[in-house]
């Protein structure tokens, strides 16, 4: 693992932007695994402001999120379909059709799921994946007690996470209990994986996996065996290294 502290929030959006466009400078179709949340939301900025600047082409980029909510459709404004247009897809030049989200409508969910997979695979699997950390250590959503050999799956939201989530949301009540994710396994078989935190919150978590021995109730933990991980945290998120 590879591990970099900066300064601050926005020095660590702009060094994980850089990381992106450098990847696809390399790799004009690479394949893009992204991440919803408040954590990645600077790095898109920056890819905005570079890709206005002429300085990355999304025109062949192919992308792959992480997770959705499960029953709720696209439209809602809490759906990560509707979160991902707004803060990067409806800014840069990517094409509708490479961009892939796990279908939180779906009503055969083992077939959508494994759809998902195979399509990863056709494309040859993913060039570059940015995570972020849940306060428990998840990874997409996958939870404490994460089976490490699960594809991406329909899975059960933690009551931490579901409370965290439920700034968003007008009630608790309203925030799903269920999300289709990634899973470690899929996570694991991408080439790079670049993984984001900033905030004292996420300093405990950072600690455990970089740190903790490898093991299920710390989902990120299993990144130790990743031999392409880069950690890109705030002095803050660092603060118990
Ligand atoms: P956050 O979420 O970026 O909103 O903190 C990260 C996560 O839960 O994976």
């Amino acid at each position: 693992m590879r591990i970099i502290v900066m300064d601050n929030y926005d020095e660590m959006s702009k060094r994980a932007a850089l990381m992106i466009t450098s990847q696809v400078m390399l790799k004009p179709d690479s394949v893009l695994g992204l991440a919803t949340g408040d954590t990645p939301l600077g790095m898109y900025k920056e890819l905005i402001k570079l890709y206005n600047k002429k300085e990355v082409d999304f025109k062949e980029v192919r992308t792959f999120n992480l997770d959705e909510y499960y029953g709720i459709n696209r439209e809602n404004l809490q759906s990560y379909y509707y979160f991902m247009n707004s803060n990067l897809f409806n800014s840069i030049n990517i094409a509708r059709e490479n961009i892939n989200m796990p279908d939180g409508m779906a009503k055969d969910v083992n077939a959508s799921c494994k759809g998902y997979e195979n399509k990863i695979k056709e494309l040859g699997g993913i060039d570059m994946q940015v995570l972020g950390i849940g306060g428990n250590g998840h990874i997409g959503f996958n939870e404490p007690n994460v089976n490490f050999e699960a594809e991406t799956h329909l899975v059960n939201l933690e009551e931490q996470t579901i409370e965290a989530n439920s700034r968003f949301f007008t009630s608790i009540k309203d925030v799903p209990v269920k999300a289709i994710s990634m899973g470690i396994k899929t996570i694991m078989n991408s080439k790079k994986i670049i993984l984001l935190a900033n905030g004292l919150n996420k300093a405990k978590a950072i600690e455990r996996a970089v740190n903790g021995k490898i093991n299920p109730n710390i989902p990120a933990s299993i990144l130790q065996l990743h031999n392409d991980v880069t950690i890109i945290i705030d002095k803050e998120a660092a603060s118990k290294l």
